[in-house]
């Protein structure tokens, strides 16, 4: 072998570029993003905000967006804590995430005593005023959040003021008044327990998506929330099942409870489960520090307390540096 076929062999083996250094960097390598939740409670706290620039380059509000933040009463719109994250993201060319129009929680008590008709009215000027508020800055938008009932049958919806008042069509109710709020952000239905492969809330998630793409139902994306304790053995294989369906399939509010090389090993498989398949577009964790998480007590992050680097946060960077690059989803 000459030198050229000594160094066409070895360029063949190694992945291209250098290895990034940061969780973005490392992630846009294979077409992806990296994000994390941000509460803009916390924007005060200058080594969380420089380690946000740093690493991630996408983000997801935590609470600011949600119903009784953003329409605490009828039609008066209130955007301050997520304004201040979307200029933020936009000045660091991050992509945002919107979280979320539709859900059964952090709905402002107004909502409870409409009728139906009031309801679905309110539904649809929410999604207008959320979405037409950041139109044209939002990647894509937790559409309806936490619709499957948890542990019924395949398809069962959570009983809701949703379900209760509009009926089962509210999500696809949603989804169409979506699209015509925003027709370039992408639209994701997002859920929790949806990351094991043969689960009834996945079959029933899985059915519907396969469902509204057949009938023409705006749907773009399904985001796979994946709190774990431990991810699922086919999780990867769930991810590709939704992908087969024609949407990208996005890991949106991850975080894995346990310390050291457990803890690093799972998220090491979240992230090798995302990179194999093309349309699993980005991974987004909640939060960046265990210091601020929703459930500080399962150190579940990839930054501990003091904003250090934990095992988890180097099994991750090297998991995407290791990542074959696809085409961008
Ligand atoms: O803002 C008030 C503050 O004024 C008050 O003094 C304080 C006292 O409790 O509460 C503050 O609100 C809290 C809010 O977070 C902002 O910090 C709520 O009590 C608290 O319930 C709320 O928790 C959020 C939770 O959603 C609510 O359902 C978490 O931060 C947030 O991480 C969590 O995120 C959810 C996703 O949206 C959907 N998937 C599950 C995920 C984890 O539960």
């Amino acid at each position: 072998m000459g030198v050229l076929g000594v160094v066409t062999a070895l360029a063949s083996t190694t992945p291209a570029g250098a290895a990034a250094s940061t969780l973005g960097a490392a992630a846009a390598q294979s077409g992806r993003y990296f994000g994390t939740a941000i509460a803009a409670g916390h924007m005060n706290d200058s080594t969380y905000v420089a380690t946000w620039d740093r690493e991630f380059n996408a983000v997801t509000p935590e609470n600011e967006m949600k119903w009784d933040a953003t329409e605490p009463n009828r039609g008066q719109f209130t955007f301050g804590g997520a304004d201040q994250i979307v200029s933020h993201a936009q000045s660091h060319g991050m992509k945002i995430r919107g979280h979320t129009l539709v859900w059964h929680a952090q709905i402002p008590s107004w909502l409870n005593n409409l009728s139906t008709s009031d309801l679905r009215t309110a539904m649809v000027n929410h999604i207008n005023g959320v979405m037409g508020h950041y139109k044209g800055k939002i990647y894509a938008w937790d559409v309806v959040n936490e619709a499957f009932a948890d542990g019924g049958s395949v398809g069962s919806l959570r009983s809701s003021i949703w379900t209760q008042k509009l009926g089962n069509g509210f999500i696809e109710e949603a989804f169409r008044a979506a699209r015509a709020a925003d027709p370039n952000a992408k639209l994701c239905y997002n859920d929790y327990n949806i990351d094991d492969a043969n689960a009834n809330k996945t079959r029933g998630v899985y059915n519907m998506v396969k469902d509204f793409k057949a009938r023409g139902v705006p749907i773009d994306c399904v985001g796979l929330q994946s709190h774990f304790g431990n991810p699922p053995s086919n999780y990867q294989q769930n991810i590709a099942q939704f992908a087969a369906l024609g949407v990208d399939v996005q890991i949106t509010e991850l975080d894995v409870g346990g310390s050291g090389s457990t803890q690093a090993d799972a998220y090491r498989r979240v992230v090798e489960a995302c990179t194999a398949v093309p349309r699993c577009a980005g991974i987004t964790v909640w939060g960046i520090t265990d210091k601020y998480s929703w459930r500080s007590g399962d150190t579940p992050l990839l930054f501990d307390g003091n904003f250090n680097k934990k095992a988890a946060y180097t099994s991750v960077l090297n998991a995407l540096n290791a990542a074959t690059p696809n085409p961008t989803p």
